[in-house]
């Protein structure tokens, strides 16, 4: 893929100070435009951050053609930039591009889009402790069109953005409400894709969850509202003794990078993981009886959240004393050793 560059005019201050979350853009964002009628992708291109002027009639705009991934470039104690898995990135884009019925973007013309940016951007790429460069790519229909059909026009863009710790009190454990009313995704819905979609479906029950005093809900799955799923944005493990339970990757939950990335850690480390629909009764019985020892959730943004605390329909359930516990612990700090750098990589994940 040939990739223009244009200079920017003049580059923005780096930031100093806590960085938070999604706040802060770098320099410049890759940019290419697909065009059925054109041969598909065309105009690859990393251009000053900046606006992006779209028909009023562009379709993302009316029926929500749009999907995304989320990614890191770390830097190590070395100054070398990598990134962890950019591969299952890019797999993960077209599946989901696929069932939006949108075009993919080849897994190589990803990566090398991702590396050519960071490579541009590196002095972005932040080295206190906790902080990276993230990587969002994203991509919509800009067919000027209000017919209902798949968008013949796209554009794929990248921007990034130096962010530090998810939680900046670190690996704390949270307060988490079972939701038993609104739904994340049903059987051969988009439960399993990264599209926007999902998002501004699940925002009403966050919001509900924060008017009642927690951080984030548990979503229950959308047919019988009984076995777990989710939690947030996360896929959610359940640790008893040393069997770790999370939902199995079919149909109705993201395929996460973190979680395939720890079911290896714990099954090289001889845990067993059961990939299985486990009703939110077994759950909360564990709970309460202490039969289940700890419970986190993982995604690239935080990589683990511990779970302190669930509420079900009125009732609670303390989880570990309401602390982190030790084997979250491990694999946070196993998983964030090898993404930094710090721990020896033996799966190859990073490059
Ligand atoms: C992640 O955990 O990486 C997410 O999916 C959250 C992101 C949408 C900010």
């Amino acid at each position: 893929m040939d990739i223009k560059f244009e200079e920017a005019k003049t580059l923005k201050e780096k930031p100093t100070g806590a960085l938070g979350f999604g706040k802060i853009y770098t320099d410049y964002m890759f940019i290419a435009d697909y065009d059925a009628d054109q041969g598909g992708w065309h105009d690859a291109r990393i251009v000053p951050f900046g606006p992006i002027e779209l028909s009023p009639a562009s379709m993302v705009l009316h029926y929500a053609q749009e999907t995304f991934e989320g990614l890191k470039a770390y830097r190590t104690k070395d100054g070398v930039i990598q990134l962890f898995r950019p591969e299952m990135n890019a797999r993960r884009f077209m599946n989901s591009n696929e069932r939006l019925s949108m075009p993919k973007v080849p897994e190589d013309m990803f990566i090398d889009a991702i590396k050519a940016l960071v490579e541009v951007e590196k002095d972005w790429v932040p080295n206190e402790e906790g902080e990276s460069l993230y990587i969002r790519p994203y991509m919509f229909a800009t067919e000027a069109s209000v017919g209902v059909h798949p968008a013949t026009s796209y554009k794929f863009v990248i921007i990034c953005s130096p962010v530090g710790a998810y939680y900046p009190e670190g690996v704390n454990p949270v307060k988490i409400w079972v939701e038993d009313e609104y739904v994340r995704a049903t059987p051969g819905g988009t439960g399993f894709t990264k599209c926007g979609g999902n998002y501004a479906g699940s925002l009403k029950a966050q919001e509900k969850a924060e008017e009642q005093g927690y951080t984030q809900v548990l979503w229950l799955d959308g047919v019988h509202k009984k076995y777990v799923e989710e939690v947030g944005s996360m896929n959610a493990m359940f640790v008893f003794g040393n069997t770790i339970v999370t939902a199995p990757i079919d149909g109705t939950v993201l395929p996460g990078v973190t979680r395939d990335s720890i079911i290896h850690l714990l099954k090289d480390w001889g845990y067993t993981v059961e990939e299985r629909h486990m009703p939110i009764d077994e759950l909360m019985e564990g709970a309460k009886n202490g039969k289940l020892t700890e419970a986190f959730g993982t995604g690239t943004a935080a990589v683990i959240s511990p779970i302190g605390e669930l509420c079900f329909k009125g009732e609670k359930a303390v989880i570990n004393d309401f602390k982190t516990g030790d084997l979250t612990q491990k694999l946070y700090d196993t998983l964030t050793g090898i993404q930094w750098g710090n721990v020896e990589d033996p799966f190859g994940w990073t490059q």
